[in-house]
C-alpha cells in the first residue's frame, strides 16, 4: 500500500520523539511491503518563528493531501509567560484541529503488565483496566465566542456553546466504539449545572434507544474524576466534551504508570491525526530522555485507525512491551536502580524488535 502522511513535529520534545515514531513507522513499511511518502511541515512555535503564523497554509494544504497526520507537540514557555502574546503556538493545534474537521479524540487507556508498579495506584486497581475515552474536540469552551475582556479589561469571559448536530455526531461515533466493545457508555457531564451538558443529556437520551445492546450511564464530572482514581476498570467508553475530556485524560493517562504512555487519534471530516497527548515537556527538549513510547503508541494507531492495517498496528504494540519487558526504558518508566535508557535508543530497540519479528 502506498502511504501518505504529513509529519510535523512542532516544538519542545516534539522533534526528538517523532524522529524515533519515524523508525518504528518506517520499519513496520519495509517489513510488510507498504510504500511510505512522507513530508514534514512546520506548526506551533517553530512555526511563529519561521513564519509568524503557528499553522501555515502550506501545512494545512500538506495535511488535507495526506492521508493522516503524524504529529508531536506543541508549546513553548516562551509564550506561557508572556499573557500578551499576540500569537500563541496553540493556536496553531487549535486551528488544525479546527480546520481539518477533527471532532473527535480518541484516547484509550491500557495497562501494561510490566509498569503496573508505576502506577500511582493499587496494581489491584488498575490491573486490567482497559477503556476508551471520547473527547469532543472542535466545540465548548475552546472555541465558543465571543471570548476576551471587557473595555477596562478588569473582567474575562468564555463562551460554552455546543449545537445538537457536534453532540450527536459524537455521541453516535461513541455508540459506536461502544458496541464494538463492552458495551458500556459512560456519558460525563455537568448536567446539575450546565445548559450545555443538559443538552448532551438529552441528545444520548434520544440517542439511547437506537443502541439498545449498549449500556448508558451518566456521570457528573466531579464523580468521573473521582470515579477514574477509585475504580478505573467500571469505565469501557467515556464520552464527554472538550474541556472535561482534557482534564479527565491527563488524570487518566497516569493509571497506567506514566503520561508518557498514552497515545491519542483525532478523526472527523478530513485527514486523521494521530499524537501523544503529554505535550512539548520544553524542560526536557533536545535531552534525549523523553519517553517516546507515547508518540510510537500513536503510530500503531495510524495504521489502525488511518489505513485499516491491524497487523502492522499490532507488530508496533507488540515491540513496545517487549521493551518495556526488557527493561529497555526512559527514566519515566524504569526500575528502581535499573537501567535507564534514552529516547534513540528505545527507538532503536523497537524499530529492531519490529524488524527481526516477522
Ligand atoms: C491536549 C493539550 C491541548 C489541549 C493544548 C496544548 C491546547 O493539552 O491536546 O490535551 O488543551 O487540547
Ligand atoms: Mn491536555
Amino acid at each position: 500500500m502506498r502511504l501518505k502522511i504529513a509529519v510535523l513535529p512542532g516544538d519542545g520534545i516534539g522533534p526528538e520523539i517523532v524522529r524515533e515514531g519515524m523508525k518504528a513507522i518506517t520499519a513496520v513499511c519495509e517489513v510488510f511491503g507498504h510504500e511510505l511518502e512522507q513530508e514534514q511541515a512546520l506548526v506551533g512555535a517553530a512555526a511563529i518563528e519561521a513564519c509568524g503564523e503557528p499553522y501555515p497554509v502550506a501545512t494545512h494544504q500538506l495535511c488535507m493531501e495526506s492521508k493522516a497526520v503524524f504529529f508531536g507537540a506543541i508549546g513553548d514557555p516562551k509564550y506561557d509567560n508572556d499573557p500578551s502574546a499576540k500569537v500563541r503556538p496553540e493556536q496553531g493545534l487549535l486551528a488544525m484541529r479546527k480546520q481539518l474537521g477533527l471532532y473527535a479524540n480518541l484516547r484509550p487507556v491500557q495497562t501494561f503488565p510490566a509498569l503496573l508498579h508505576k502506577s500511582p495506584l493499587r496494581s489491584d486497581l488498575v490491573e486490567g483496566a482497559d477503556f476508551l475515552c471520547i473527547r469532543e474536540l472542535t466545540g465548548g469552551l475552546y472555541f465558543g465566542r465571543p471570548q476576551g475582556r471587557s473595555e477596562d479589561g478588569q473582567t474575562a469571559y468564555d463562551t460554552c456553546i455546543y449545537s445538537r448536530e457536534e453532540v450527536e455526531r459524537i455521541l453516535r461515533l461513541a455508540y459506536g466504539y461502544a458496541r464494538r466493545r463492552r458495551k458500556k457508555l459512560t456519558l460525563v457531564d455537568k448536567a446539575n449545572v450546565l445548559a450545555t451538558s443538559r443538552l448532551w443529556r438529552e441528545v444520548a437520551r434520544d440517542l439511547a434507544s437506537e443502541y439498545p445492546e449498549v449500556e448508558t450511564e451518566y456521570m457528573f464530572v466531579d464523580n468521573a474524576a473521582m470515579r477514574l482514581v477509585q475504580w478505573p476498570k467500571s469505565f469501557d467508553v467515556m464520552v464527554t466534551e472538550n474541556m472535561f475530556g482534557d482534564i479527565l485524560t491527563d488524570e487518566a493517562s497516569v493509571i497506567s504508570g506514566s503520561m508518557g504512555l498514552l497515545p491519542s487519534a483525532s478523526v472527523g471530516l478530513h485527514t486523521s491525526l494521530f499524537e501523544p497527548i503529554h505535550g512539548s515537556w520544553p524542560q526536557a527538549a533536545g535531552k534525549n530522555i523523553a519517553n517516546p513510547l507515547a508518540q510510537i503508541l500513536s503510530a500503531a494507531l495510524m495504521f489502525e485507525y488511518a489505513f485499516g492495517l491491524a497487523e502492522e498496528g499490532q507488530a508496533i504494540r507488540r515491540a513496545v512491551e517487549a521493551s518495556m519487558q526488557a527493561g529497555v526504558v526512559t527514566a519515566d518508566i524504569a526500575m528502581e536502580g535499573g537501567k535507564v535508557y534514552a529516547t534513540s535508543e528505545v527507538g532503536d530497540f523497537i524499530r529492531e524488535q519490529i524488524l527481526s519479528r516477522q
